[in-house]
């Protein structure tokens, strides 16, 4: 063809990205990978390889070991050997070299991008453009924290050990996501990439040894499931950062249950991508473009599904069928094309089944007439019309280039349908007017969510999700405080071993009642649900006994239906987090002035169980305490972010929801107060059980609040056995987040009862808490377990 013909077609050449640098590094290997232990390459121990292909052609790699339990175990071991000397080092030490992993990662990123396209199918242009600067600017920036992380982190320490998985989208980003964060903050790692993408972890093993980095602080471990497995069991790990599928999250989730190890998960998604009349209709379908066919949208945050407003539907559908037709699906090393492969045959089956079933449920398929390369694993851009909600295509992550579009009339009518999924991961808002935009954004339930812009992503602002996209956030001060714990509660003493959450021996019960010098009962409570006193369901009670045997009153025994209501009485007072951060301080303050007034008596009741001093000092400090929360409510405050474009991030700190409290049995008045204020204070609003030692303290605090302007439903007791409703409440779909602050049984039972619905836990981890002191019974630890962070990606500019 003629240049003057080549003008006229305006048809692209081939633009092929060189492979041979990758290639020959390849082969310096023999095209055969051992596992990275300890600064060395070690042969599995069960002498098992798996081959990685190329998905654009299938052709086979190389081979990569298969991890075992034992290779699992003498990566722990090297990086539990190593822990004591990186955690010796100087933050500056530890600093360098997190920059030395990116000043090197830097040097060859040419050969890692062309090394991860050609493992994952993804286009250079991307690699290149996104995934490995990315990286880079990771390092760089934990480079930065490891620096300041004594002045900015005082008081806490590296979890230990930590095990990491990731998938295979994102390979080496995901790598940096996890690596520099915890290396930045003194732990050590075992890594273990995903199985259809190894190279490039491998090829950062190398780079750790370029940079001379301490033997054991980084082990990388091949592998699949069954290996993730090994390393999320091994009793030495102290935590496990995952980034996966929900089914997996939710299994490493039960898995670690019993266990007392950390856990941050990043799962799926189902993101909205939501369009309004006044949006400049050919920036969204740009945005659109990035959204869902970026990474062949194998894209945990992919904008998948396009909420329209109704009057624009037809013009911009007609607008992205035009765009559609310009997507350019090719050999993913072309350096013009837009598409590429799909990472392996079991995912474009999965692509193709779940728009099979899409298409069955009612919706209307559309792919354009473009051109697919006859060898390899490609899949054509996908729109998919009349999609009902809760069609399988609506609800279901593909994770594949496939949208679905439906229609909305308000902005009420969009925050709906949007949130109208079990996840949480991203959104995106589409509308020339900021104030509609912002607005939706703050009714979004999404960790993340892109003004009039998509995937954007920076080493400095979190990014994590809501509800079944997994908690935790990766990147910015957040992204740290995953990696970390305060000193004190991991060096706090087990608590001590108390009767068997279940309540109390019946036998003794009846020993106690024909005890002549027993006195009458002087008190009976009921429960506290929607502003309300409330009779429990069950109709029966507890006995609660003086430390000295005697008989002080009785609490009712709240069951499922109690919890049910107060559940729902707690929802129906969402407001709460809706009031002004200035408004709840003030309930906070009056709250304490009311628990003042009635100090003495309350003490005096409460002095039967644990004593005058103790129930004095609880009283006191309970007042302080509520003043602490008071004086946080409107201080506990979000960041904004300057990422290196031209946006502003601004990061929101948001409440959870409605949480469940299960509070301490050795501080019934001041247990309660340090759990349930700092969630009313950052907005959310509450269900709590009363210690089983003293539920009777119940009665003393819901006529203060009844007295301070809480609004009835923000804060519901129910007294009962701590045990079953423990259970009820981890099960309950509506409570967002369990604290539980009884024994280790009962931590354990929180995690394992709510890995259905992934809910937010946060334990004492059967540890003693001196909730008498305040370093350790309130503060930020408390406000930020109380919280999730909103990054809201604002776009500024002509
Ligand atoms: P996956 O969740 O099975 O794999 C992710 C990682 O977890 C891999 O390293 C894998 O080896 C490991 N793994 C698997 N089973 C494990 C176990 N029991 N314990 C510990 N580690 C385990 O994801 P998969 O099968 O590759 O993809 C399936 C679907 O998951 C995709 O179609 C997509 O919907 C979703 N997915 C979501 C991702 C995200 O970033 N949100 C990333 C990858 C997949």
């Amino acid at each position: 063809m003629s240049i003057a013909e080549k003008f006229v077609a305006m048809e692209y050449g081939p633009a092929p990205e060189d492979s041979k640098e990758a290639l020959s590094w390849l082969d310096h290997y023999s095209r055969r990978f051992e596992h990275f232990i300890d600064g060395t390459w070690r042969p599995p121990a069960a002498g098992a390889y798996f081959e990685t292909t190329d998905p654009s052609n299938g052709e086979k790699l190389a081979d990569v070991a298969q991890g075992s339990a034992t290779d699992i175990d003498a990566a722990v071991r090297a990086a539990g050997a190593a822990l004591p000397k990186w955690q010796a080092l100087t933050p500056h030490v530890r600093a360098r070299y997190l920059y030395a992993l990116a000043r090197t990662v830097q040097k060859h990123s040419r050969r890692l991008a062309v090394l991860e396209t050609m493992d994952n199918g993804k286009p250079i242009r991307e690699s290149r453009d996104i995934d490995i600067p990315l990286v880079i600017r990771h390092f760089y920036h934990h480079a930065g924290w490891a620096q300041l992380l004594e002045q900015e982190f005082p008081g806490y320490t590296a979890c230990g050990v930590v095990g990491q998985i990731i998938p295979w989208n994102f390979p080496l980003l995901m790598l940096a996501w996890k690596i520099a964060p915890a290396l930045a903050t003194g732990n050590t790692v075992v890594l273990k990439p995903a199985e259809f993408t190894p190279l490039t972890a491998l090829a950062f093993a190398e780079i750790c040894q370029e940079v001379g980095l301490p033997p054991g602080v980084v082990n990388i471990v091949t592998g699949d499931g069954s290996t993730g497995e090994a390393l999320v069991k091994h009793p030495d790990v102290a935590k496990i950062a995952f980034t996966g599928s929900t089914e997996v999250g939710r299994a490493i989730r039960s898995a670690t249950a019993t266990s007392h190890k950390r856990l941050s998960l990043e799962l799926g998604g189902k993101s909205p991508f939501i369009i309004f009349e006044d949006a400049d209709l050919d920036s969204a379908v740009e945005g659109l473009v990035d959204g869902i066919w970026f990474n062949q949208g194998q894209v945990c945050c992919a904008g998948s599904r396009l909420l329209m407003q109704e009057s624009i539907a037809e013009p911009l559908i007609a607008k992205v069928r035009d765009r559609m037709s310009t997507l350019r699906a090719g050999a993913p090393l072309d350096k013009s094309i837009d598409i590429g492969a799909i990472v392996a045959r079991v995912q474009l089956d999965r692509i193709k089944r779940l728009v099979d079933q899409g298409v069955a449920e009612g919706a209307t398929c559309w792919q354009p007439q473009i051109e697919l390369p006859s060898r390899g694993l490609y899949y054509p851009p996908t729109l998919l019309s009349n999609v009902h909600p809760t069609s399988i295509v609506a609800q279901q992550e593909i994770f594949g280039p496939v949208l679905a579009t439906m229609t909305f009339r308000t902005p009420t009518e969009a925050v709906e349908l949007a949130n109208n999924t079990v996840y949480g991961l991203a959104a995106c808002v589409w509308s020339e007017s900021i104030n509609v935009a912002l607005h939706v954004a703050s009714q979004l339930k999404a960790g993340v969510v892109w003004v009039n812009c998509t995937n954007l992503f920076d080493a400095s602002c979190g990014f994590g999700g809501y509800r079944e996209s997994g908690y935790g956030r990766e990147g910015g001060r957040e992204g740290l405080l995953e990696y970390l714990e305060p000193v004190w509660f991991k060096n706090a003493p087990a608590l001590p071993a108390l009767k068997p959450a279940g309540g109390p021996n019946l036998d003794e019960k009846s020993t106690d009642d024909s005890d002549p010098a027993t006195p009458a009962i002087d008190r009976t409570v009921k429960l506290y649900i929607g502003g309300k006193q409330a009779r429990p369901d069950s109709g029966y009670s507890m006995e609660v006994r003086a430390a000295d045997g005697r008989l002080l009153g009785e609490a009712p025994l709240g069951n499922r239906k109690d919890i049910r209501n107060a559940v729902e009485a707690a929802h129906k007072a969402s407001a709460w987090a809706k009031s002004t951060a200035h408004t709840r301080a003030q309930v906070l303050y009056y709250m304490a002035e009311n628990l003042s007034q009635r100090g003495e008596e309350i003490a005096r009741r409460l002095a039967a169980v644990v004593g005058e001093k103790q129930a004095a000092a609880e009283v006191s400090l309970g007042i302080e305490r509520i003043f602490s929360y008071a004086a946080w409510a409107d201080k506990f405050e979000g960041a904004v972010h300057n990422p290196p474009f031209r946006n502003v991030a601004l990061a929101m700190i948001e409440a959870l929801g409605t949480v469940g409290v299960i509070c301490p049995n050795d501080a019934p008045l001041l247990g309660f107060l340090s759990l349930v204020m700092p969630a009313l204070a950052a907005g959310n609003t509450a269900v709590v059980v009363p210690s089983e030692t003293y539920p009777l303290i119940a009665a003393d605090l819901y006529q203060v609040f009844d007295t301070s302007d809480l609004p009835g439903g923000a804060v519901n007791i129910v007294t009962g056995y701590t045990g079953q409703l423990l259970k009820v409440l981890a099960e309950h779909d509506d409570v967002d987040a369990i604290w539980c602050f009884a024994g280790q049984a009962s931590a354990a039972a929180a995690k394992s009862y709510s890995v259905g619905n992934l809910k937010q836990v946060f334990t004492n981890e059967g540890r003693a808490i001196d909730w008498f002191d305040v370093k350790q019974g309130e503060g930020r630890w408390f406000l930020q377990h109380a919280t999730q962070v909103k990054n809201i990606w604002v776009p500024y500019g002509e």
